[in-house]
């Protein structure tokens, strides 16, 4: 018979400081110190289970025992996620909006997204070429917003940039602090007005966007009931069908670090056998930190490795933690893109952008755009592009959440090389394949 056990507990009595203070490292410190990968806590108050790791993953995603109504704190709704949106959903109210999301990641709108990153990446890259230094992450943000917004079918005007990209800038940035929960709020308020019109003016007519585009899906989108999505809700879910992207940005100068800092990358992703772009872009996503971990509620109660969860549970999984778990990755903490050479695959090993299955469950609506524009961009920067990296810090804090390298990636003397993105595009075109 299966003797039931406690969940070990950390100490302290509320860890909230402690996690704000110590961010990436909060949950992989504590499962290190008990050797356990899961444990108790209180986090505002609220008795909080934490867990990492393959196994832990696969259970938390599953449909049956985890829900994500009330899961989510309140100020990282007004902040990162929105209200209403589709990460706090469940059972058929989740699958139908889901839908709404998968509906726009056809292989042709992936390309797409692709193509339009390019494009605009080609007209930065000579916009560099004169200058004395380039800040990579702030370029980089632009760069996602507007590919983001093209992509998305969301009209700007040329002058509106800034503001746009500020706002995308500061809702992404959010999470992790107070201060900046409040700034990402109010970045949210104006954003979503802006999308709000845009959503009323689609319905209208009085602006056309294709019917290809998130903008036109998601104004013409119908609840369960027959009706049209609130104005509210619908401002909420375009944002989440373009916003997110700004991620990309983090991930992209990491990856312009890992080049720096593993030189031999280089020619590597030029030549690029055995999909190496592919192996390299999935390897920045395992091994430098994005997205922390991930709330869920226990929706009945079960039994899981002999300890008893309750219903209504708060449940936190460590994403960041998973992906360095040294039962599914050998080495850890080193930057080697081989290792996915002959990886196997799983949907709970490897969760920079959530685990599980696309379609049913949470996992990222985005992570083939992701993909394909991170190794559309790293392709490029290595065929097309030469550029020095100045003496900086590139290191990075993890207790800040997000966090990027501090100096935010300077690069100066950028040439652009004679081959043009056009090629890098056709290249690609045929090698698609996105392993998860
Ligand atoms: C570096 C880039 C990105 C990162 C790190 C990231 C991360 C995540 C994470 C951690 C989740 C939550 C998984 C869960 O609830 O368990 C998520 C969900 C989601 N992401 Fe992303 N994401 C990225 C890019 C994108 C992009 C480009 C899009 C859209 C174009 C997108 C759209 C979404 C949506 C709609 C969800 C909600 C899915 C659901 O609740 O069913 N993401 N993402």
């Amino acid at each position: 018979m299966r003797v039931q056990q406690p969940v070990p507990q950390a100490d302290g009595i509320d860890n909230t400081m402690a996690l704000m203070k110590e961010g990436f490292h909060f949950i992989p410190r504590r499962r290190e110190e008990l050797q356990s990968d899961i444990f108790e806590t209180r986090i505002m108050g609220q008795k909080t289970v934490c867990m990492g790791g393959e196994e832990a993953a696969e259970v938390f995603y599953d449909n049956e025992r985890f829900k994500r109504k009330g899961a989510a704190p309140l100020p990282l709704k007004s902040a990162l996620l929105g209200h209403g949106a589709v990460h706090g959903l469940d059972g058929e109210e989740h699958k139908q909006r889901k839908r709404m999301f998968l509906s726009m990641m056809t292989p042709e709108r992936i390309e797409d997204m692709k193509e339009i990153a390019v494009e605009e990446l080609d007209k930065k890259v000579s916009e560099w070429e004169g200058k004395n230094r380039v800040v990579l992450l702030d370029e980089m943000l632009e760069l996602m917003a507007r590919t983001g917004m093209r992509w998305a079918g969301v009209p700007f005007e040329e002058d509106e940039i800034n503001r746009r990209t500020q706002e995308l800038t500061e809702m992404v940035d959010s999470f992790g602090s107070a201060k900046r929960l409040h700034r990402g709020s109010k970045a949210r308020d104006s954003h979503e007005k802006w999308l709000k019109d845009l959503i009323k003016n689609i319905r209208k007519g009085k602006v056309n966007a294709p019917a290809y585009t998130p903008a036109y899906i998601v104004a013409h989108h119908r609840e369960p009931n027959g009706k049209l999505l609130d104005p509210d809700v619908a401002a909420v879910e375009l944002s989440n069908a373009f916003r997110p992207l700004m991620a990309t940005a983090y991930f992209i100068v990491f990856g312009v670090v890992a080049l720096h800092e593993h030189p031999e990358t280089n020619d590597k992703l030029k030549r690029d056998e055995n999909n190496y772009s592919q192996m390299f872009t999935q390897e920045v996503r395992r091994y430098y930190p994005f997205a922390p971990a991930m709330a869920a509620k226990v929706k009945k109660n079960f039994t899981w490795q002999n300890y008893k969860f309750k219903k209504n549970m708060l449940v936190v999984l460590d994403l960041f933690g998973t992906n360095r778990h040294p039962d599914a990755w050998e080495n850890p903490g080193e930057f080697r893109p081989e290792r996915f050479k002959n990886w196997k695959g799983s949907p709970f090993a490897f969760v920079p952008q959530g685990g599980g299955d696309h379609h049913t469950g949470h996992r990222c609506a985005g992570e083939w755009t992701t993909v394909m524009v991170m190794r559309s961009y790293f392709k490029y920067l290595t065929e097309n592009v030469s550029f020095s990296v100045p003496d900086q810090d590139l290191s990075y804090d993890l207790t800040r959440m997000p966090t990027m390298p501090k100096s935010g990636v300077v690069i100066s003397d950028v040439k652009k090389k004679r081959e043009s993105a056009d090629n890098i595009a056709q290249e690609e075109a045929s090698q698609t394949v996105i392993k998860s």
